[in-house]
């Protein structure tokens, strides 16, 4: 067989497996009285955690049909005593036919919590003419624990995943073998993203075994230059929600997808990098505002390093998508005006990011952060702290799964970067998801605080 053949024989069994492992894997059906001949449920796929917090949990799963979403969830592993929220906020929920988005609020912090989700169809002519149809609830009962104080300390990142499905469902399987609290996706889950149905693809109906990965292990996002690529993502929130609003101060209101977490003795906090060509790039048609953005952020990231939550916690871990730091002198800073074009530079974009290195690396030093882990560059690489900065940086692999080999190495491969506190010392543990293998560990001490 060849190359090509294999590939499309490979998929078609992908396709195929997938198929059962939707039915098997997340138990979701119709119930028998519903009166939809069409082929696809209603619920058409696992629920999705997302945005791990104390006090809340955002929940999106995918529907097939204009619908009202909600989740039922409760303490109790019978599910007595559940409360019931529905899709949106308030006044009208948000009914519509690709994703119900549930935020459930006023969470008790380090509580495990179990849940359902469920639809109702509704056909819709007219304001005057609707009328309600099939409800679906998944039977499954899937659960989470929110984070806080007295959460398990132990994170893992996968990062420039790129819709490369091999190496997502090589992460996704080490991530159930490890049962970490929660899992930082650190950008560049897309590529370019034109429609919602590829964007719900990407989050929410994976090609792989797993459908269910993010159904019991709550993400958190801090978004890579490409997930704002594509039409689609232009609007990624329908898919993948901002945080709450009662998170940050009205003044950071727009800055929907920074995040500072305590999870045990870690104080986890995440910052965009944004694109990865300046602004004035004409490739980007004056539709980027990364510069403001990232000035928003430093405002930001100084308050939130002062709450006593964050300021109290041994360990400080940053996570963004661009490095802030690169020791190759022929790496493209991303400050070059005004199109990103050098020849001292190898690569016409940001391969780093000196502005946010300027613009958060004084807070996050005073602050005393130890690590902050990055992405982007499809290679791993560790940096030791230095004169220029007094934190670590780890810059995690790449989307193949079985990538060509540089000098007889292969460079890309994926990673997922392990950390968790083991006798009041973080430990960082790098996995390469090709060869299945630990690569490297860190040890941090904790600050004085
Ligand atoms: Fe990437
Ligand atoms: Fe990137």
């Amino acid at each position: 067989m060849n190359r090509r053949n294999f590939l499309k024989s490979a998929a078609l069994a992908a396709a195929a497996t997938t198929a059962t492992a939707m039915e098997t894997t997340t138990g979701l059906q119709i119930p028998e009285e519903t009166p939809d001949k069409s082929d696809k449920p209603l619920i058409d796929s696992a629920p999705m955690l997302q945005n791990y917090a104390e006090t809340s949990m955002g929940i999106a799963f995918s529907v097939s049909k204009l619908a009202n979403g909600f989740v039922d969830y409760s303490e109790n592993a019978d599910m007595s005593g559940s409360k019931r929220v529905m899709c949106g906020g308030f006044r009208l929920t948000d009914v519509n036919e690709d994703v119900m988005r549930v935020r459930l609020t006023g969470l008790k912090p380090a509580t495990k919590y179990y849940y359902r989700i469920g639809a109702q169809h509704i056909e819709y002519i007219d304001y005057r003419h609707n009328s309600l149809k099939e409800t679906m609830i998944d039977p499954n009962i899937y659960s989470f624990t929110t984070a806080g104080k007295k959460a398990k300390a132990h994170f893992c990142v996968i990062n420039d995943t790129h819709v490369q499905w091999p190496a997502i469902a090589a992460c996704t399987d080490k991530i159930a073998a490890l049962q970490p609290s929660c899992v930082i996706w650190n950008g560049d889950a897309n590529n370019s993203t034109d429609t919602v149905e590829q964007q719900k693809k990407i989050f929410l109906q994976p090609e792989m075994d797993r459908r269910d990965y993010a159904a019991n292990i709550p993400y958190l996002f801090a978004p890579g230059n490409h997930d704002d690529r594509g039409i689609a993502n232009w609007h990624l929130e329908r898919v993948w929600m901002y945080r709450q609003p009662e998170e940050r101060s009205s003044r950071d209101w727009d800055l929907g997808r920074n995040f500072a977490v305590r999870m045990g003795d870690i104080a986890m906090i995440g910052l965009d990098t944004a694109e990865d060509k300046v602004d004035t790039n004409p490739r980007m048609m004056g539709m980027h505002t990364s510069q403001p953005y990232r000035e928003a952020q430093k405002l930001w990231l100084e308050d939130a390093l002062k709450a006593p939550e964050i300021a109290s916690a041994p360990f400080i871990v940053a996570f963004c998508h661009i490095p802030l730091f690169d020791p190759n002198p022929r790496s493209n800073p991303g400050d070059i005006m005004p199109d990103d074009k050098d020849e001292r530079y190898s690569t016409d974009f940001a391969a780093w990011q000196r502005t946010c290195a300027r613009l958060w690396g004084p807070a996050l030093e005073k602050a005393g952060c130890q690590l902050i882990i990055t992405a982007h560059q499809h290679c791993f690489r560790y940096d030791e702290p230095s004169k220029e900065h007094k934190w670590a940086q780890i810059v995690g692999g790449g989307p193949r799964l079985y990538g060509p080999k540089n000098g007889g190495k292969h460079v890309d491969f994926p990673t997922v970067i392990e950390g968790k506190v083991e006798n009041k010392q973080l430990k960082i543990i790098v996995h390469n998801v090709s060869t299945n293998s630990v690569i490297a560990e860190y040890l941090y001490k904790a600050r004085k605080v």
